[in-house]
């Protein structure tokens, strides 16, 4: 079995959940050196991941190790600069976090590119691998609940935190169908100039290719799914986002921070519940194992590869096309923006903060 050479970049919490995943898997992956600009922080990072080597450059240390993958967790203002040095240094594989972006003109950058260059991309909307998720999706795919009709996905973090995955989870549960069209409102100004910039609220109505409908509500004024105490910024405020799959006979829904539920045609109107909870630990590992199948031709893609990625970005990037110029937004996009929406959104919304006093 081929054992696939790793480098990463971004030595922080996500960093460490990754070295986390390829240490799982070291009979598929060895990672072989690792870099942040903070170089205290690489250094302990090295020592708790065993890894041998430590740089606090990026360029130099994908040039020294020419590794398969490339695998890097920054926050979103650094993206295209690092995709570009994996394509110049010939990495095989880029894995990275979401969300792939800021804006659509870099994203179209990052995937063209890549695809130019025969890279393989995958991101981390790793919350799929959780049980509670596992638990839906085979609910969904044995058709206890009949057939699909409508997805209904919330998430109380703004879009470019919780929204890149919930989006990612409409497509993963509907059967990576497209979406054709969104039609959506933006309103909040609170969050533009945050490290992952977002509207405040964004609500969207869309209809996927195979006929399903979709709502996606992301922001201060979606609804609560995690009981309790949920202030701003908090461990469980990072959880209350959810997913619900309606079909035609029962429905199942499925909370980051909150387990799941079902009532199917076999549940004898009985709720069916089960538990489940945001554990990376648990996570990453399973999406590593896929990155190896994948590589090795075992399976046909990875469930969070670039080309769906890529799709769920312009979903919800055409959200704000679709609140800025007030119609319909078509997918794929004909054409990309090439200005910055977060700008025009600065621009166009009125000044407010929607979070605020929540
Ligand atoms: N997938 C998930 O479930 C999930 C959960 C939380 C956060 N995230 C995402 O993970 C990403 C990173 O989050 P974090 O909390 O680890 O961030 P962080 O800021 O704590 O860590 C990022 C690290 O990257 C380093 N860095 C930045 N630019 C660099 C460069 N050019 N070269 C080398 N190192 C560089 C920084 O010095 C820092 O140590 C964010 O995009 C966030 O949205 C994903």
């Amino acid at each position: 079995m081929t054992r696939y050479s790793v480098a990463i970049a971004g030595c922080g919490p996500r960093g460490a959940y990754h070295a986390e995943g390829f240490a799982a898997n070291a009979d598929r992956f060895d990672v072989t050196a690792c870099c942040d600009l903070d170089v205290g922080r690489a250094e302990e990072f090295a020592r708790r991941f065993g890894i041998g080597k430590v740089y606090s450059d990026v360029d130099a240390m994908l040039a020294a190790e020419k590794p398969y993958v490339f695998c890097f967790a920054t926050l979103p203002d650094v993206r295209l600069s690092l995709v570009e040095l994996g394509i110049k240094h010939g990495v095989k594989v880029i894995a990275f976090e979401k969300p792939v972006a800021t804006e659509l003109a870099e994203a179209q950058q990052i995937f063209e590119r890549c695809r130019e260059a025969g890279i393989k991309l995958v991101v981390s909307h790793q919350q799929k691998y959780g049980p509670h998720f596992q638990a839906v999706k085979r609910i969904v795919e044995s058709g206890e609940i009949g057939k699909v009709t409508k997805i209904h996905a919330t998430a109380r973090p703004w879009l470019s935190q919780l929204g890149t995955h919930f989006m990612d989870y409409m497509l993963y549960f509907n059967g990576r169908s497209p979406v054709k069209w969104v039609v959506a409102q933006a309103i909040g100004t609170g969050m533009l100039t945050d490290s992952h910039p977002s509207a405040d609220y964004v609500i969207a109505d869309m209809e996927f290719e195979n006929g399903v409908r979709g709502i996606f509500e992301c922001g201060a004024h979606a609804p609560h799914f995690v009981p309790g105490e949920n202030p701003l910024r908090d461990i469980k405020f990072w959880t209350d986002s959810s997913i619900t799959i309606h079909g035609t006979h029962g429905y199942a829904e499925v909370t980051t921070g909150n387990g799941y539920r079902a009532f199917t045609r076999n549940s004898q109107g009985e709720m069916i519940e089960g538990d489940g909870n945001f554990n990376p630990s648990y996570e990453q590992p399973l999406y590593i194992r896929d990155l190896a199948d994948w590589l090795d031709g075992k399976i046909a893609t990875h469930p969070c590869d670039g080309d769906i990625a890529y799709h769920g970005f312009q979903a919800v990037m055409a959200m704000y096309m679709s609140a800025l110029d007030r119609k319909r937004v078509d997918l794929p996009l004909a054409e990309i923006p090439q200005g910055s929406l977060i700008a025009r959104l600065g621009e166009t919304l009125p000044h407010s903060d929607e979070y605020q006093g929540q």
